[in-house]
């Protein structure tokens, strides 16, 4: 956020900002969306609904499911704020103080403060460049400790764009039940996955898990503040009573909108843009490495590209400083996700045109003799 200020702020000024630091998509909210968003606050569905949300939209995310061959009931579905207040609430539903939960580092930023807001303490689980950043369940073990009551993972992730495979989450899935801890799993980036990437729903493995959604990413609706999650029946009532409480009611229009993102044209539009966000993971890593960057890993899903900047000799945080005053080419530096080697690295989104992009990586080619 203060990258993107600090980019905002260059414009302002007149200066022609290559963006790679933003979350969020670069496309609008699909028209069938917004069509509806529109009808529904003309026709004044402005009034809270039930704190679950609305029938039709569970029912909705039900299907959605059970397109995926899974089968979900809509009782199990909750609307939320976005996945932001999804976490929010199933961090106060599942832990409390003193409570340790694991977080891949990197990771994304903001669960921490979901589990410090009920005192859980994150344990970070370092994940390493030279294993791809990938970890086993076996790592888990010597890490779970008397206090260790869960842990929450994301696939696709964010920044790394990992996808994690059927059988690993199996394997956590089966490590978490056998400590009687709870596994929570963001699949925000869900419907976002490269070409010849294979994806697995947590859902698909266990029923015994809490999954965050949102249509922030995949649906674009990051500003209408959206999401769902899915959780096991026998948490049900107090969920229920938890957002009755602290919510009372998910954004009326942005539910009778969203009704519209699972409508056939509008899921050609999303499936179209995810195929935009393929090509460009393509084009921009291919780019990168042309130029000598290092990229442990290549994404697999998400909108995002976790790069090595080591070899410029100086922390990412400057790297990126010197990126965006010298070559207005905005990124955000790797200490935003951990503290894991994130010296080391900046997050690239391709959340940006291709046009942007080849500009975006010509001005890293005039930059990079200059950085060394
Ligand atoms: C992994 C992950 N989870 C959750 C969120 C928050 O999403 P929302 O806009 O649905 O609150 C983000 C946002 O970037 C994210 O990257």
């Amino acid at each position: 956020m203060d990258i993107l200020s600090k980019a905002k702020a260059l414009e302002s000024a007149g200066k022609k900002v290559i963006h790679f630091e933003v979350g969020e998509s670069d496309f609008n909210t699909a028209e069938p969306i917004v069509s509806a968003g529109i009808r529904a606050l003309k026709e004044g569905k402005t009034k809270y609904t039930s704190a679950e949300g609305l029938p039709a939209l569970r029912n909705q995310i039900s299907q959605y499911y059970s397109n995926i061959g899974l089968d979900i009931p809509e009782t199990r579905i909750f609307v939320t704020s976005g996945a932001s207040s999804g976490l929010m609430l199933l961090s106060a539903l599942l832990f409390n103080r003193g409570d340790e939960v694991f977080l891949p580092d990197p990771g994304y930023p903001c669960n921490e403060a979901f589990l410090a807001q009920v005192g859980a303490k994150p344990i970070r689980i370092q994940l390493k460049a030279s294993e791809q950043f990938g970890f086993s369940a076996n790592a888990l073990e010597t890490l779970w400790s008397s206090c260790s009551k869960g842990i929450l993972l994301a696939s696709p992730s964010n920044p790394l764009g990992a996808v994690l495979d059927e059988m690993l989450l199996q394997e956590i899935a089966q490590f978490v039940e056998r400590k009687g801890g709870f596994f929570i799993l963001d699949e925000i980036y869900q419907g976002l996955i490269h070409e010849n990437e294979s994806y697995s729903s947590g859902l698909a493995v266990t029923d015994d898990l809490f999954i965050i959604n949102s249509f922030s990413k995949f649906f674009g609706m990051t500003g209408w503040r959206l999401g769902w999650v899915v959780i096991p029946s026998s948490a049900a009532e107090l969920f229920s009573r938890l957002a009755q409480n602290l919510i009372i009611s998910p954004n009326a229009p942005a539910q009778y909108a969203a009704l519209a993102a699972f409508s056939k044209e509008a899921m050609m539009i999303h499936a179209e843009r995810a195929e935009f966000f393929s090509h460009r993971a393509k084009k921009l890593s291919l780019g990168l490495k042309e130029l000598g960057f290092e990229i442990p890993l290549m994404p697999q899903g998400g909108f995002y590209l976790y790069v090595d900047v080591s070899k410029f000799g100086m922390p990412s945080e400057e790297f990126c400083r010197r990126l965006l005053d010298d070559f207005h080419i905005a990124v955000t530096p790797g200490t935003d996700f951990g503290t894991h080697e994130a010296s080391s690295y900046v997050r690239f989104s391709y959340t940006t045109s291709e046009v942007n992009i080849d500009e975006g990586l010509s001005r890293l080619a005039k930059a990079i003799p200059l950085l060394c």
